[in-house]
């Protein structure tokens, strides 16, 4: 199977979570792509469901195909956020942010009851860190908070380079208009210790570490669709 058709799988799977009146979490990225594709299938044929986008990429998509939106003044409780991840452990601890919008996949996560991960199987990782770890700054001050990240990153445990991301020859800007500090590490030994550390650093808006937010993971793997947590 190809890695598009396992993160179809994995985004069907969860598509059969949705229930009618639900308030939903939309996800990012290719494989929340597919979710997004699947539920406006299922709102075409009468389910009715309103969702909070969590990039312009995903409110784009999610208006194009007629899917009932909200936002979180209106709707501050969600039932269930379906999202994609570029890293996941057996703790349910994930990396995100590879697509820069973890920031409001984060919100959004946090205002849900449950969070589903939906991924292929290569995402599955025994220690978090082989992924880069995008970190959102603000640009002001960006020397200053580059140097307290560094600090934040030796104090628990972790060695590597940071690189301000860019794209098409530019600084690359987030959907609140911030930097991202991409951190390749390798490893993270102790993720809880990093995200606290993280938290502290003033300039810091919000880094990809989602530690105690998903309920569940659903892995699509070539040998079927493998379950993690609920
Ligand atoms: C977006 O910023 C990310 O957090 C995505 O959810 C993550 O990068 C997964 O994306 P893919 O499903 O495209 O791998």
């Amino acid at each position: 199977m190809s890695l598009e058709a396992l993160k179809r799988e994995a985004a069907a799977q969860a598509v059969a979570l949705v229930r009618p009146g639900m308030r939903l979490g939309l996800g990012t990225g290719s494989t929340a792509k597919h979710f997004v594709d699947l539920l406006a299938e299922r709102v075409r044929d009468g389910l009715d469901v309103v969702g909070v986008p969590t990039s312009e990429a995903t409110r784009a998509q999610a208006e194009r195909l007629g899917v009932r939106l909200t936002t979180l003044d209106e709707t501050p409780e969600l039932d269930l956020t379906v999202d994609g991840a570029d890293e996941i452990d057996g703790a349910l601890r994930l990396i995100k942010g590879g697509g820069g919008a973890h920031l409001r996949e984060k919100i959004v996560a946090s205002a849900s009851r449950r969070m589903v991960v939906i991924a292929d199987e290569t995402k599955l990782v025994e220690t978090l860190g082989r992924f880069p770890l995008p970190i959102e700054v603000v640009s002001f001050g960006l020397g200053a908070t580059r140097r307290a990240v560094e600090a934040a990153l030796a104090e628990a445990g972790c060695a590597g380079t940071l690189t301000v991301r860019e794209r098409d020859g530019a600084a690359f800007r987030t959907d609140s208009g911030n930097l991202i500090l991409d951190a390749a590490l390798g490893r993270i030994p102790d993720p809880e210790r990093l995200a606290e550390g993280l938290d502290r650093v003033t300039g810091v808006v919000e880094h990809g570490l989602f530690i105690g937010l998903a309920t569940a993971a659903i892995l699509a793997t070539s040998q079927g669709v493998k379950v993690l947590g609920e």
